[in-house]
């Protein structure tokens, strides 16, 4: 059975004509508070509360997030549909964010696969499993571009580059959207946080905005999103929930985006904390003014703006063309005519296989010395030894919805189904932060029992993720201490990472032969490490960040300009450090595989002379290609010239004719180089 074939064949069609006629009549008959109403969302924990069922009664609330199961969902929009004057049906969100039950990779280790396709059908089954739950919307996909790999949120989105992230955010946008409406976010510049702190502050350029930050959230719209989230961030002083140049400018005017924009959680109450409001009313007037249609949890549009209204600080054009939004949106998801949704029940073990399938193609095997990996099926004695060897929570990795420990497959259960021949030895040998190391002995001696020792190790699932930035970038408790202690031993050791900060582990990258960055794979996450660690499966996943080689070299990605003195060996006047090399540890788009069979080829252009300086490279076009041993296949990658654009002095977009280097290879740190050029 195909997956499309439970699908809602959501009516995600253009309202009609007499359907916005339906509409505009429905405007005409609402109230003041009831068009506020259908503006305030509020979350539940898990069911509506009573105060929240009588607000649905009273036309005051126009959707709820956090209602879990279509037996709750129901009860409550039967209030809305039945019971309110108006009966206008509620929309009901959730983040979504890589999973609903069958929980995927996380959205980094995903954009690690190189693979929109992958990312669609994952985001397909995502809102197949939500849909039969009676959600309608999640908060998905995250398209922030994160540089920063102290910032938790690193973990939820595509990474640092632009291109990749507006292919995955598009990709994402069109699977969430066969069944719920998706959510680009957080409009906008939220992964420049300062110093990778949550919630901080941003200072970033017109520019690097356009260029870097905004790309994918232009992407989304283009693929048709429904909804947009607005930032926590200020940037350069002016909060994202209370920027008319981002929500009404840009996503307006410039993009012609016709969905809603809804607040994150709070963010339009924080007006008041980042000291452009007041109060409440101010905040609200604020936020409502720019652009920003729903608010998310603060219930200031529905309490404080009808006195504003009514006294003619807030036009009432702005309140209607806000009302209209939500309502065009819930039109368009077809909730006037089906408020409970279809119900379906979503195909499981074509969504587990899937999820294998994603989980393989996202591990980046990072360094294979002596060919250590893949290990042999018979294999006399293998130990498995650290604290997510065995762990049922952490592969589900931050925001796992519905996700459940007892759906897990560890490392050490999918070693031990992998290898039945072998003796596995397994050994805890200390927590995710614990600072003992009272199970070191027995680690270290399970490892001296066996011919290879696999170490899984890194950061618990809710290490990364929201309010989750970390300043050190290194193993979490004693893990450092217990893999140099088993890697004294003498046996092979293969280093597995679990975590959603990339990590800088420079012992390991010098001393351990075989390292793979796993990410938190989700529920299938033991049987897709072990059929790359068995060689079932040829690592394929390539970084979407760069790993430094220490924190003091943040931030570090490739696309970065080259500066008036780059990097000279015998040059001590040109940027670099005395300390440590101006390289990363691992660069963008690297990983290995076993053979050269599976290959991406990655391609990168540099613009050599312009008006302003462009980056050293930049990500135009990348392939996955599987080959067959002794096969060679022509690849084909184009680039228009569009896609030699960038904003030009006056901030228009132009291309200026002149020299180009055009880079082919497996990362963006190597690869075969030409030349062209653009003549006019
Ligand atoms: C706050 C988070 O920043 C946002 O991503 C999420 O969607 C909302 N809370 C709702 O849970």
């Amino acid at each position: 059975m195909s997956l499309l074939r439970h699908s809602l064949v959501l009516s995600i069609l253009l309202a009609s004509p007499a359907a916005a006629q339906n509409l505009d009549s429905l405007l005409a008959r609402m109230t003041l508070e009831e068009k506020l109403g259908q503006l305030n969302l509020l979350s539940a924990g898990g069911r509506a509360s009573p105060a929240q069922m009588q607000l649905a009664r009273e036309g005051k609330l126009g959707g709820l997030f956090n209602v879990i199961g279509a037996e709750n969902t129901t009860p409550v929009q039967r209030i809305a549909v039945t019971e309110s004057r108006l009966k206008i049906p509620l929309l009901f969100g959730l983040d979504v964010i890589h999973g609903y039950r069958t929980i995927f990779p996380i959205p980094l280790a995903e954009a690690g696969s190189f693979d929109p396709d992958a990312a669609q059908a994952t985001a397909r089954a995502a809102g197949l499993e939500a849909a039969a739950a009676g959600i309608s919307w999640t908060y998905a996909p995250m398209v922030d571009i994160a540089r920063d790999p102290r910032w938790g949120r690193i973990a939820e989105g595509s990474g640092e580059d632009p291109y990749l992230g507006s292919l995955m955010a598009a990709a994402r946008v069109k699977g969430f959207q066969e069944t719920i409406f998706a959510t680009a976010k957080h409009f906008a510049g939220y992964g420049a946080a300062e110093a990778g702190r949550e919630y901080n502050t941003t200072e970033i350029t017109e520019r690097t905005m356009r260029e870097t930050y905004l790309p994918p959230f232009k992407a989304a719209v283009d693929a048709g999103v429904a909804s947009l989230m607005s930032a926590f961030n200020d940037i350069a002083g002016v909060p994202s929930s209370g920027n008319a140049w981002l929500t009404d400018t840009v996503l307006r005017r410039e993009w012609g985006f016709n969905g809603f924009v809804v607040s994150d959680w709070t963010s339009v109450a924080e007006l008041i904390q980042h000291g452009v409001a007041a109060g409440p009313s101010e905040a609200g007037r604020r936020a409502l003014t720019s652009g920003v249609d729903m608010d998310m949890q603060s219930s200031i549009y529905v309490d404080s703006l009808p006195a504003l209204v009514r006294a003619n600080r807030i036009p009432m054009a702005v309140v209607d063309s806000a009302v209209m939004r939500v309502l065009r949106a819930k039109m368009r998801l077809g909730l006037f005519r089906d408020p409970y949704r279809a119900r379906t029940t979503p195909p499981v073990a074509e969504t587990r296989a899937l999820a294998r399938r994603v989980a393989r193609e996202s591990i980046v095997l990072l360094k294979n010395d002596r060919n250590v990996l893949p290990l042999g099926r018979n294999t006399p004695t293998i130990a498995v030894i650290g604290p997510l060897a065995d762990s049922k929570v952490d592969p589900l990795g931050p925001w796992h919805t519905l996700g459940q420990p007892e759906d897990v497959v560890t490392v050490l259960q999918g070693i031990r189904s992998h290898a039945s021949a072998t003796h596995v030895l397994y050994a805890r040998g200390a927590g995710i932060d614990d600072s003992s190391t009272a199970g070191f002995a027995e680690a270290v001696a399970a490892a001296k029992r066996a011919s290879v020792a696999v170490l899984v190790l890194g950061e618990r699932e809710d290490m990364s993720g929201e309010a989750a930035s970390r300043s050190m970038l290194g193993l979490p408790g004693v893990q450092e201490q217990l893999l140099e202690a088993v890697a004294a031993t003498g046996t092979p050791v293969v280093l597995v990472l679990m975590n959603g900060h990339p990590l800088i582990l420079e012992w390991a990258a010098d001393h351990v032969p075989a390292i793979a960055e796993t990410w938190f794979l989700g529920v299938e996450a033991g049987n897709a490490i072990a059929d790359v660690l068995f060689g079932d499966a040829n690592p394929s996943g390539k970084l979407p960040v760069t790993i430094p080689r220490s924190l003091g070299q943040i931030p570090l990605y490739y696309n970065h300009r080259n500066t008036g003195r780059p990097f000279e060996a015998n040059n001590k006047f040109t940027s670099k450090y005395l300390d440590v090399p101006v390289t990363p540890r691992y660069p963008f788009g690297f990983g290995l595989s076993y053979t050269t069979f599976a290959y991406s080829v990655q391609l990168y252009v540099h613009d050599e002379v312009a008006s302003v300086a462009r980056p050293v490279r930049e990500l135009k076009g990348f392939q996955r290609v599987t080959l067959k041993s002794g096969e060679s296949r022509a690849v084909d990658i184009r680039v228009g010239v569009r896609d030699l654009a960038f904003y030009g002095l006056d901030m228009k977009r132009v291309v200026e004719p002149g020299t180009f280097r055009v880079y082919a290879g497996p990362s963006s740190a190597e690869g075969q180089e030409a030349r062209f050029e653009v003549i006019r």
